[in-house]
């Protein structure tokens, strides 16, 4: 028996970190920053018991890790010296004690992998996924879903559309009872901010070197630009939401770069804006999922969505349209986003 059980807290969360970048810096400072009030509030307790990053390898101790040693690791970008296993990801997901995995490599929309690989081999071992990745609930939703159900496992995903603004979570939790019949939404931030920027008078290249400045741009930019980040969330959104079963090639998708600035003048004659629009629409028998440029009215509240915020419409059918607006990114918020998928996990009320 570990520990941690002899401490009688039969509920307490062991942690397993997959990657040690922006978002997991993001998380360690909140859970060091409110452990009490999670577990005054929430009941909710955890110990982060391994880390892994690839190239500082992995860091293990079945008591937990200090969480302030995280967090000087996370701001000073220091080595793993301390409790130190020679341990690749799968290796840690395999033999460390952890009871869930917290993936957060690096996105891969071509095959998920190694994401999809850490996932696996979490519910072949009986540990619960929170996943800030895209790759594996793009790509893979229905298996991963599957694995995790046959396990007993939760498969939780909200970072993956929309950063911390609750999405997922807020159209299973807050809208229940009303059903989905559409939803369009500006899923990527760096393409809402140079199209922003456009309008306000810059070239299409120097609006995106700017968003590069500001770091809203992937490295590759083509993922923000040609629609494929946003496509990655459209195809989760559909599998969440509308319980589909959704191919990214299903996803019709065209993004930003076609967009110039006599597009932009004539929308603002026409009293319309410009914005990628992410959207599923059913009507029938038939369901259109698309990502492409559209020229908004005004009045629409999505053409209000400025600079690198997120936006999405949830058309209900007892509510009528429902919008929501936030950040889609940033290290914080996105570990927020973790940690409401953590207190969804120890809510036990996850499926
Ligand atoms: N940042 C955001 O605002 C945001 C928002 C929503 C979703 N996400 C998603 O969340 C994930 C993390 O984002 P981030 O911004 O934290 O990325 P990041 O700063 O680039 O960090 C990625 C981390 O993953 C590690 N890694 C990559 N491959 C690995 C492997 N095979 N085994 C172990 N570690 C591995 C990297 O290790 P090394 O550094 O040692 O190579 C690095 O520590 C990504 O999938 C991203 O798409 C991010």
């Amino acid at each position: 028996m570990s520990m941690i059980s002899n401490k009688g807290s039969a509920r307490k969360h062991l942690i397993a970190l997959v990657g040690f970048g922006h978002v997991a810096k993001g998380l360690c400072k909140i859970l060091l920053e409110k452990r009490d009030f999670l577990k005054e509030e929430y009941q909710f307790e955890f110990e982060i018991v391994a880390v892994t990053s690839r190239s500082r390898g992995t860091m293990f101790h079945p008591a937990g890790l200090s969480l302030s040693y995280l967090n000087y690791l996370t701001l000073n970008n220091a080595p793993f010296v301390e409790n130190v296993r020679e341990w690749d990801a799968v290796d840690m997901i395999r033999e460390s004690n952890a009871t869930v995995v917290i993936e957060l490599a690096h996105t891969n929309l071509v095959d998920a992998e190694p994401a999809l690989t850490h996932c696996r081999t979490a519910f072949k071992t009986g540990k619960h996924v929170i996943c800030g990745n895209k790759g594996p609930a793009a790509i893979a939703y229905s298996q991963m879903k599957a694995l995790a159900k046959k396990r007993g496992c939760a498969f939780l995903n909200e970072a993956t559309v929309m950063s911390g603004t609750p999405t997922l979570s807020f159209y299973r939790n807050t809208l229940q009872g009303n059903q989905l019949t559409s939803l369009k939404g500006i899923l990527n931030g760096a393409t809402n901010f140079i199209l922003g920027k456009m309008e306000s008078g810059l070239t299409f290249d120097n609006a995106a070197e700017e968003a590069r400045e500001l770091g809203y741009l992937e490295a590759d930019m083509s993922a923000d630009v040609d629609g494929h980040d946003a496509q990655a969330k459209l195809a989760i959104l559909a599998n969440e939401l509308f319980d589909l079963t959704i191919e990214l090639s299903d996803i019709e998708t065209k993004g930003i770069a076609s967009i110039t600035q006599v597009h932009i003048e004539d929308a603002r004659r026409e009293g319309k804006r410009w914005k990628l629009i992410a959207s599923i629409s059913t009507g029938g028998d038939k369901i259109t999922a698309q990502v492409r440029p559209e020229k908004l009215d005004l009045s629409d509240p999505l053409a209000q969505v400025n600079g690198s915020l997120n936006a999405i419409t949830l058309s209900t059918d007892l509510l009528g349209d429902i919008t929501i607006t936030g950040p889609g990114a940033g290290g914080t918020e996105t570990g927020y986003a973790v940690l409401s998928d953590l207190l969804t996990l120890n809510t036990g009320a996850y499926s």
